[in-house]
């Protein structure tokens, strides 16, 4: 006897941008949590949030407050924990026991929810914890860094680093909700603020042009932390992300192929050599101007065209080198480690033309050195 049969998951993801989401007038949060029966919540805010943000544990504590003041049945909020931000929190399974355990010591069921507030690190551990406990309870997802608005908190990705590898523990698992707030962008570092629009770059340079067109217009005001002039790129970037996992077709990345992965070959390997000192972020803008010099080097791509992605990466502030590009063996296992993640081929995307990416699966190790040594200063 045998039976094989396909079916299909019924899935939403719910991304809102709202400013000031936890203004009592505010509803967005309140309409996200209502009406599904559950009664609890707890919460966890990136230690780097709370130090430098009025919207910490203070303000989601009398946002609820204020709403059950106001006569609105929510879920209590059982507690509120601070844990470490930056890739320190993805470092070690710490955040993850923390929120397992606090899911078992307030009495978090599948109805409940876990509200994280945060960069793209703390998001991917407190989200890996979620997905643990009762094989996974409800994640409201409030990015407050750039790139996780943009990037990380539209994924369906959680995972810590193990093995001084990059995310090589996690779990697929849709969010309940992603609420950004331009508001949290105010606080953040000018290397973090800067440090997301590379993701944006790498979804312009795959899907659309015209985004390129208006990072390199607007780059000089978004390196300058213009936030009105940044939030058109960051949502946009956040909606190419959203739509390549919701109707790409493989959004659990079943496939060989990882084509938002662009320049993140070298990226991951390059935060590793590091000791993930350097930001994904910056890590990313790296890996994206190694691979246009490589396809330039191939001949896959235009002089003119490699060298405008670079141009638009400097003009935001953003690193295209890093010394340790240098040492390209250990550079190297950086291929074998993204082969092996997926299996099968390696498969590496790149560009022949700003907007039109090519699978390949081979790379030339004398082109790879040579793109190396034409991106030194
Ligand atoms: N899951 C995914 O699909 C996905 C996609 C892209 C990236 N990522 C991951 O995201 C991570 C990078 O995220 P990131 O760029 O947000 O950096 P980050 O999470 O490392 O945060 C950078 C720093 O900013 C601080 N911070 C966060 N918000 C702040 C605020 N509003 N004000 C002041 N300080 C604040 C943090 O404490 C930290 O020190 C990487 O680990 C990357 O692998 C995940
Ligand atoms: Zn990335």
């Amino acid at each position: 006897m045998r039976f094989d049969e396909s079916f299909q998951l019924p899935l939403q993801h719910r991304v809102i941008f709202s400013a000031a989401l936890l203004d009592p007038t505010n509803g967005v949060l309140r309409d996200v949590l209502a009406g599904s029966g559950s009664r609890r919540a707890i919460a966890f805010i990136d230690a780097g949030v709370e130090k430098a943000n009025p919207q910490g544990a203070r303000a989601l504590q009398s946002w609820f407050s204020a709403q059950a003041s106001a006569g609105h049945t929510l879920p209590d909020l059982c507690s509120v924990d601070i844990v470490s931000g930056g890739e320190a929190a993805k470092n070690d399974s710490v955040i993850v026991d923390q929120v397992i355990a606090a899911t078992e010591r307030h009495a978090i069921d599948r109805r409940s929810y876990v509200i994280a507030i945060g960069g793209g690190a703390m998001l991917d551990a407190v989200g890996l914890g979620t997905t643990l406990a009762h094989r996974g309870v409800r994640l409201v997802r409030i990015p407050t860094t750039t790139l996780a608005m943009d990037d990380a908190a539209m994924g369906v990705k959680n995972g810590i680093n193990r093995f001084g590898k990059k995310n090589y523990v996690g779990a697929f698992a849709v969010p309940w909700a992603v609420l950004c707030d331009e508001t949290y962008l105010t606080t953040l570092d000018s290397r973090d603020f800067r440090a997301g629009f590379s993701e944006a770059v790498k979804i312009a340079c795959l899907r659309d042009p015209a985004l390129l067109t208006q990072i390199e217009r607007d780059a000089a005001r978004i390196a300058a932390r213009d936030i009105r002039t940044s939030m058109p790129t960051i949502v946009r970037c956040a909606q190419l992300h959203l739509e390549h996992i919701t109707r790409g077709g493989d959004p659990f990345e079943l496939r060989e192929a990882r084509p938002l992965d662009f320049g993140h070959w070298s990226a991951h390997k390059l935060e590793s050599m590091t000791g993930f000192t350097l930001p994904h972020g910056e890590a990313v803008a790296i890996g994206i101007a190694l691979d246009c010099a490589y396809a330039r080097h191939v001949g896959l791509l235009a002089q003119g065209e490699a060298a405008r992605v670079s141009a638009c990466l400097r003009a935001l502030h953003l690193p295209t080198w890093h010394p340790l590009l240098d040492d390209i063996d250990a550079l190297l296992l950086g291929l074998e480690e993204f082969r092996e993640h997926l299996g099968g081929r390696l498969t590496i995307t790149q560009l022949t033309a700003i907007g039109s990416p090519m699978d390949v699966h081979e790379m030339d190790v004398d082109a790879i050195r040579a793109a190396v040594r034409s991106l030194a200063p």
